[in-house]
């Protein structure tokens, strides 16, 4: 039986609108379902609009600081941020991205279906009550706030999770958040800045889970030097409308704050697809695929947060690539071991591959080269000298391992290891590639080069 469409893609974020066009720019015919708005939760509710709001956090700390820097006539006491202003400079951001979404399907010629897709078989799917078959599907309908059952939901009123905190239109007096990984940590850093009492609750006995420890310490560290209190191997087990209750060190203990932000983690979004009902296997709750992303059933591919493997915006955006290529016969594997994760504190957090504790778990000889903030002249200039490059490497077959900086600027600095670790460079790829100066970027060949105790500005 003909189809009318080559893709339907399911899910219009990052990744879905990704594939979609990268399909429709092969030559196919494409359509894209999305039931909620373009550009999914990273463009509306997630990456963009957090962003936008720690660029303002940002600013008003530098302001703040005008007289360090040989400003005057600032008077800190007189500075405020209007939440009604800054929500609206936010909504102008975003309109202009999922403009521009928007655009670039309709010029790639996609159909674009506003509504909820389900399956009816693997390749017909229905939407608003009418079918359409596709020789292909993409499944990327990305995944949301994990609510836990320890949320008494009678009594919830108090309780938000990423998407109400960037929302609000007043900075509450106090936050308690649930989790120190990059959602928790991300509007700790915010709310912190912008003038609230915030305490975290973290389970483990360290923060960000991602990051290397040693690092994760000094962002620790940092945070709680910026006034955020943070409570490491606390058990949150109940929260009661703004009453959160925990275990710490065998002790139960509460806290009362105007808001609780749950930020312990994501789950797919699979609910309605019919995903089970045409026999989609599960990994836990989400979707199980191969490194081409593809599912058990061979025309039907997931991409994004939604199979659960890195629940990132860039990593969703590069399934879709590789989903794409698949499917038209050439041959292409995600390699999860490279993926680049940016935590937009100040100053900002970014690494890429395992952590040290990690990598001596999986290899006998373990190389580590460090290289202090406080060491490059560029974070002097910019007047803070917080953090470090820390680079784990295979000592016996010079395999990069592992990348974690901790520094201004430093988000805009990882590209270049995504870079050198697709291309399996060894370490003398980035020694030998000259740094520009005065950057934040020379940090990475001296941090290289103390693998060999030859790093030039340290002792
Ligand atoms: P996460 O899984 O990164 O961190 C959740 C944290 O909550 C963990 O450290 C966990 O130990 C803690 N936790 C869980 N249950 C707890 C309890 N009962 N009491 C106390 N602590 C508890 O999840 P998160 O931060 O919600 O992020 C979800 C996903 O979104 C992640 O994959 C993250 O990488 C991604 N993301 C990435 C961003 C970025 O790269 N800038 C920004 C936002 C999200």
């Amino acid at each position: 039986m003909a189809y009318e469409y080559d893709l339907a893609v399911i899910g219009g974020g990052p990744g879905g609108y990704v594939a979609a066009i990268k399909a429709a720019k092969e030559g196919q015919r494409v359509c894209l379902v999305e039931n909620a708005k373009l550009g999914g939760v990273c463009l509306n509710e997630g990456c963009i609009p957090t962003k936008t709001l720690i660029k303002t956090a940002n600013l008003l700390h530098e302001i703040r600081q005008a007289e360090r820097y040989a400003i005057t006539g600032v008077d800190p006491a007189q500075l405020a941020v209007s939440m009604p202003a800054l929500q609206k400079r936010k909504q102008s951001v975003v309109g202009r991205l999922v403009g521009g979404i928007r655009a670039l399907l309709r010029n790639n010629k996609i159909t674009l279906m506003e509504g909820s897709a389900a399956f009816v078989d693997p390749h017909t799917i229905t939407v608003n009550g009418q079918s359409i078959r596709a020789a292909w599907c993409v499944i990327a309908t990305g995944s949301s706030a994990l609510l836990p059952s320890f949320i008494d939901r009678k009594d919830a009123s108090s309780v938000i999770t990423s998407k109400e905190a960037l929302e609000l239109d007043r900075v509450p007096a106090s936050i308690a958040v649930i989790g120190g990984g990059v959602i928790g940590i991300e509007f700790a850093y915010l709310f912190n800045r912008l003038g609230s009492k915030v305490t975290v609750l973290e389970l483990m006995d360290h923060i960000l889970p991602m990051v290397d420890e040693e690092v994760s310490d000094l962002v620790r560290k940092r945070l709680i030097k910026d006034g955020v209190s943070i409570r490491l191997g606390a058990a949150v087990h109940t929260v009661q409308d703004n009453k959160v209750l925990y275990e710490l060190d065998g002790a139960q203990a509460s806290l009362e704050a105007e808001v609780v932000l749950m930020a312990a983690g994501r789950v797919p979004n699979t609910a309605g697809l019919n995903a089970e009902g045409i026999g989609l296997e599960f990994d836990r709750a989400a979707i199980k695929t191969d490194a081409g992303l593809r599912t058990n059933i061979p025309n039907i591919y997931a991409i994004g947060d939604v199979n659960g493997k890195s629940m990132l915006a860039h990593t969703a955006s590069h399934e879709g690539i590789v989903a794409v290529e698949n499917m038209l016969g050439r041959k292409m594997s995600m390699r999860y071991d490279a993926i680049p994760s940016c935590i937009y504190l100040d100053p900002e957090v970014a690494c890429i591959g395992l952590t040290e504790r990690q990598s001596r778990e999986q290899r006998t000889n373990v190389k580590v080269g460090k290289f202090p903030m406080t060491a490059n002249g560029k974070s002097l200039v910019e007047g803070d000298t917080d953090g470090m490059v820390k680079v784990i490497v295979d000592g016996d077959r010079g395999e990069i391992l592992g990348v974690h900086l901790y520094g201004k600027h430093v988000t805009d600095m990882i590209a270049e290891m995504s870079v050198v670790m697709s291309l399996e460079a060894a370490p003398d790829a980035v020694i030998h590639a000259v740094h520009p100066h005065p950057t934040i970027s020379e940090a990475l060949p001296e941090a290289f080069m103390a693998l060999y105790g030859k790093a030039i500005h340290s002792l």
